[in-house]
């Protein structure tokens, strides 16, 4: 265990002003995104006293519902999905500010309703005019409440309040459609109202990324190709569509996974450092990478990609059923739901260091880390060890469920004679930090309340994301698989994607728990 310094007094991962007054409104407020992540959210932003004084939330959705119905389905969602007991001595107090508003997102009654009702809560609750709302609805309905929003006045922000508009992700299914989205959205409010979300962003270990890099002098300098041979990043999930079968088979884990999660995480990893934290700053780096990342030929999408989709196989000791078979999924789908890339990114930082990509469902364990893997020393000067048996130093970073970052190196194993092994150094979060209670929500809200735009997605940063995986869409789409199913549940994925990466003499690093 590494040697750590001086604990810090309150490690919160909150600490900062709570925001203006104002009143978060929730279209898709029964839906599961509000029950399992956004109310937890609220709640644990409450009990960090980080929620502002003036402070409601106006629940819009189709159900029919009461305010008090709202209410103690609230507190239903929140003690299922916050794992903890209620607070009650602060309960009260947060659950007052919640209202509910039934209607359907394609009336035009329901804008007026909500402009009335919006009105009365702002009056109730001195929130100032400045109004949130959140998109937790299917995507197609981003740009059309949006557009209702504008109508009825409700997207200004000419009498010194403000309105900002949250919208979930997908974001587009192509890069057409994402550009048609954008340039809707654009038409309505300015970019410096719309917070596109990508909840990799909330976690803490994601966000560690820059301050691992840039807080610390001694990585930088080697955080290069001359010093790195390659980085790997995996995202290994266990689950398989978990109800989402109808969302999932039109999307595919490449249009769910890369062009948002692992874009975030490739770009984190890679950027410049920005001349300040300003959202701008952050913002210009990473979409500088994203824009460098070299567009795959046809030639290229056949050699450096590989798909795969699982058949029946045991997780955990448990039998778990071929995607062909789940809830909702066609019994001849072709629809990938694993992904592995090569990529290759064009800038004097990265030129020739490959970045390998994989993300699936069905994997043996949960676990998406970074694995940067250093050259190897030059020459060895220890008997008994060839350089061909001498691990390569290895930085990971743990991003989930273990938090943390490990130093792989060569030590020499205790004896008479100098023979050497790897060892690792470790940080985890945990162990020095404690476990907070967190949806990974909790920062993005309280950023959109804060009007910190840094950790969300800026309108060219999600296109050059699609751009990536354009033409990978277009040739898979072409080209349909053949070999569907072709990995078992609870393996790594097909054989192809091992080959992909062990055709360049390197190997993927898998974690067994
Ligand atoms: C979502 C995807 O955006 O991210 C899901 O739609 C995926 O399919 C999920 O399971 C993974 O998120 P996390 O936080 O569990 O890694």
């Amino acid at each position: 265990m590494a040697q750590l310094a001086e604990r810090p007094a309150a490690a919160t991962p909150y600490v900062g002003k709570t925001g203006d007054p104002c009143v978060m409104v929730i279209f898709g407020a029964a839906g599961d995104l509000t029950a399992r992540l956004l109310l937890p959210a609220l709640y644990n932003l409450a009990r960090a006293d980080l929620l502002p004084k003036e402070f409601a939330v106006l629940g819009v959705a189709r159900a029919q519902m009461s305010d008090d119905d709202f209410r103690k389905r609230i507190r239903e969602d929140v003690k299922q999905y916050c794992g903890e007991c209620i607070d009650d001595s602060i309960w009260e107090s947060f659950v007052r500010r919640f209202y509910y508003l039934p209607g359907n997102f394609n009336d035009d009654d329901l804008y007026p309703r909500v402009r009335d009702r919006l009105t009365q809560i702002d009056r109730e609750h001195s929130t100032h005019e400045n109004f949130f709302y959140y998109m937790a609805t299917a995507p197609s309905y981003f740009g059309l409440i949006v557009e209702k929003l504008a109508a009825i006045g409700f997207m200004d922000q000419s009498n010194g309040h403000w309105r900002r508009v949250v919208i979930e992700k997908p974001f587009g299914h192509d890069l057409e459609s994402a550009k048609i989205l954008n340039q809707q959205l654009l038409k309505l409010a300015d970019e410096k109202q719309i917070y596109r979300i990508d909840h990799y962003l909330g976690k803490e270990t994601v966000q560690n990324i820059m301050a691992f890099r840039f807080a610390n002098g001694i990585f930088e300098p080697i955080w290069n190709r001359r010093y790195i041979d390659h980085v790997q990043i995996s995202v290994a999930e266990t689950v398989g569509v978990e109800g989402r079968g109808s969302y999932f088979d039109h999307a595919g884990t490449l249009r769910d996974m890369v062009p948002n999660h692992i874009m975030q995480l490739i770009s984190l990893t890679s950027m410049e450092p920005p001349i300040s934290f300003d959202a701008n700053a952050v913002r210009d780096e990473q979409a500088k990478i994203l824009h460098a990342i070299q567009p795959l030929s046809n030639e290229e999408v056949l050699t450096r990609t590989v798909r795969g989709q699982y058949e029946e196989g045991i997780i955990g000791g448990q039998r778990v059923p071929a995607y062909r078979n789940e809830e909702d999924i066609p019994p001849d789908s072709r629809t990938e739901t694993f992904v592995a890339m090569k990529l290759l990114i064009d800038n004097w930082r990265w030129a020739d260091v490959p970045f390998y990509l994989r993300t699936g469902k069905r994997m043996p364990v949960r676990n998406t880390h970074i694995v940067i893997q250093f050259r190897r020393a030059p020459f060895v000067l220890f008997r008994d060890t060839s350089v061909e048996h001498l691990m390569p130093n290895q930085l990971v970073l743990h991003i989930q469920p273990e938090e943390g970052i490990s130093l792989q190196f060569a030590a020499k194993v205790p004896g008479p004679v100098m023979r050497l092994g790897s060892v690792d150094m470790n940080f985890e979060y945990q162990q020095y930090f404690g476990k907070q209670p967190s949806t990974g929500y909790e920062r993005l809200l309280h950023d959109c309340m804060i009007g910190d735009q840094t950790l969300f997605q800026r309108a060219d940063m999600v296109e050059a994301g699609w751009s990536v995986v354009n033409p990978v869409l277009d040739l898979w789409k072409a080209l349909p698989p053949r070999n569907f199913p072709n990995y078992p549940a609870g393996s790594w994925g097909p054989k192809e994607a091992d080959e992909l990466i062990e055709r360049d003499g390197r190997c993927w690093r898998n974690f067994t728990e």
